[in-house]
């Protein structure tokens, strides 16, 4: 039966028409159990979504769609290896990465191996046991790789405080912009820096582009044997990265059934334990293990990522709110929107349903996002007064990893002002009276008032994590990669595949002849044709 034959999904139709008007602050002046009742909490994290335009009957029909849809069904069939991702023909066990609940021995042993490898060669790293051509001790890692294999362990270790025990110093490159590439090697020594190229199908060209130049910049002083010791690769093709000069010992593999989005718990996320220490790392698997089990084991309506995920879809699919901001109220978490961004847009930002017929609802939502306070002094203005209507996710820990309290408490107090704002709004009548408190005339209240309204009633979910540490974050990281299966479950988008960005790559590699000087270019569109040879006609080279 298509989605919008469901009695749920019928059910929420009639709701969302009928709640034109209402307001989220008046579901709190109704109920004094509000947040109780909408509020979940498991390992470590509270997830309140009582500030959203939901009542107790659109949460049922909520729940019931969710059953409807069978997701708990499709949830079981995902940990147990089910071929999932069907135009993909793979299973998607990025779960199996991080939990005893192995679908069979064989995954787990891979899986135990790898781990092996992680544990031995980041200790080795980490204690000034890797050696480079001359000798010397590794004193640098350079991480190349791009979107999943850049974006997640960039995240968690920008997330993760650093230790006095982390000797390492890691260095991310994802652009296949030269400029920070050479602007980070000029200040790196060849004899003490080590490569990692992440790339699950070591294909990429971006990737591969800044490999080879990492390569002759190491071959400029060294001899072709350095590359043994200067270069580790992750990646589901071994054979690949052998061409390239990787030994075994350095190369670490990961499997068709860990999706890029979805990989910083396999070898991809080798930098973290690097950088941070394999146990910050077995911590990271451990929170995201937990959340696996909550998700596997609690009812639909105690379920953190099945709510978060149901709440989405009546922000997005029956109030038509297009836009989700990630707003993390802790500095380290400054790539988390980023990171989000892909993990929710490639595995969703779909319109196309299992059956292959185009969708008629509205599917993920357009994610962007930054750091609270920096936001607020930015952004924040249209939040309150925009034309827009946005969704938003307040994310903050209760506990700071800083010395400082007052820091942390004006950060708490930014972050619920904030949602408390987007959702009681300032009315015409209470603008009014503080202006003539203020000693404003008539007239001038009546030209000031409409610029001071906030119209409120802006959805918001607040997260808080116990502390942002290794266990919590990677318990914040699955909970949003369950939402994220839930919602493609309920939408019938296959998530796991990215289809659309394939195009992009294959005309970029078309068109690479035509980007260089050369004859005049006609074979494309007019704007195309223009640009091309408007490159060519200001091109210094
Ligand atoms: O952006 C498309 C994509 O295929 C992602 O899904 C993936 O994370 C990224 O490219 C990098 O791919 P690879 O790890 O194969 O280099």
């Amino acid at each position: 039966m298509s989605r919008n034959n469901l009695k749920g999904w019928q059910q929420l139709e009639t709701m969302a028409a009928a709640s034109e008007g209402k307001q989220i602050k008046a579901l709190f002046a109704n109920d004094s159990e509000r947040f109780a009742n909408y509020h979940l909490a498991h390992s470590g994290i509270l997830f309140d979504y009582s500030k959203n335009r939901i009542s107790d009957d659109v949460k049922a029909a909520l729940v019931q769609l969710a059953r409807e849809c069978e997701v708990e069904a499709w949830r079981d069939a995902m940990f147990a290896g089910d071929k999932i991702n069907r135009t993909e023909g793979r299973s998607v066990l990025h779960t199996a990465l991080r939990s005893d609940h192995c679908p069979n021995q064989a995954i787990g042993q891979q899986v135990q191996e790898e781990l092996d490898h992680i544990r031995s060669f980041s200790e080795r790293a980490r204690s000034g046991q890797l050696f480079g051509y001359s000798g010397q001790v590794i004193t640098d890692v350079v991480c190349l790789g791009v979107g999943g294999s850049n974006l997640g362990p960039e995240m968690v270790t920008e997330a993760l405080p650093s230790q006095p025990g982390d000797t390492v110093k890691l260095h991310y490159i994802s652009s296949v912009d030269a400029v920070p590439l050479e602007h980070l090697l000029a200040g790196l020594s060849a004899a003490t820096t080590l490569f990692i190229v992440a790339s699950k199908t070591f294909t990429t060209t971006e990737t591969l582009l800044n490999a080879a130049a990492a390569k002759r910049w190491l071959l400029s002083e060294a001899p072709e044997t350095a590359i043994a010791l200067h270069f580790v690769a992750v990646t589901e093709d071994t054979d690949k990265a052998a061409s390239f000069g990787i030994t075994p010992d350095y190369c670490f593999r990961i499997w068709d059934w860990v999706g890029g989005r979805f990989s910083l718990w396999s070898a991809i996320g080798l930098p973290i334990a690097i950088g941070r220490g394999y146990s910050a790392f077995e911590s990271l698997l451990s929170g995201a293990s937990a959340m696996d089990e909550h998700f596997r084991s609690a009812d639909i309506a105690q379920n953190i990522p099945m709510m978060m995920a149901l709440v989405g879809v009546w922000n997005t699919t029956f109030l038509n709110i297009n836009t989700l901001a990630i707003l993390p109220y802790d500095q380290q978490l400054h790539q988390l929107p980023s990171y989000l961004q892909q993990a929710e847009m490639e595995s969703n930002g779909k319109s196309v349903n299992w059956q292959g017929e185009h969708i008629q609802y509205n599917t993920c939502p357009i994610l962007w996002g930054q750091t609270g306070i920096n936001g607020q002094h930015a952004f924040y203005q249209l939040l309150h007064q925009g034309s827009h209507d946005v969704a938003s996710d307040f994310i903050v820990s209760a506990n700071s990893c800083a010395q400082s309290d007052i820091h942390h408490q004006h950060l708490l107090a930014n972050c619920f002002a904030q949602s408390q704002a987007l959702m009681n709004g300032v009315g015409e009548e209470e603008v009014k009276r503080e202006l003539l408190a203020n000693g404003l005339n008539n007239n001038e209240i009546e030209q000031l008032a409409p610029h001071k309204v906030h119209a409120g009633n802006r959805p918001t979910n607040t997260l808080i994590i116990d502390t942002l540490d290794a266990f919590h974050l990677g318990a914040l990281i699955a909970l949003y990669e369950h939402k994220i299966f839930v919602q493609g479950i309920i939408w019938e988008i296959y998530s796991f595949d990215q289809w659309g960005v394939q195009l992009g790559k294959l005309l970029a590699t078309n068109m690479l002849g035509d980007v260089q000087p050369g004859s005049a270019v006609d074979r494309y569109d007019s704007s195309t044709n223009g640009l091309l040879n408007h490159i060519k006609s200001v091109s210094h080279s």
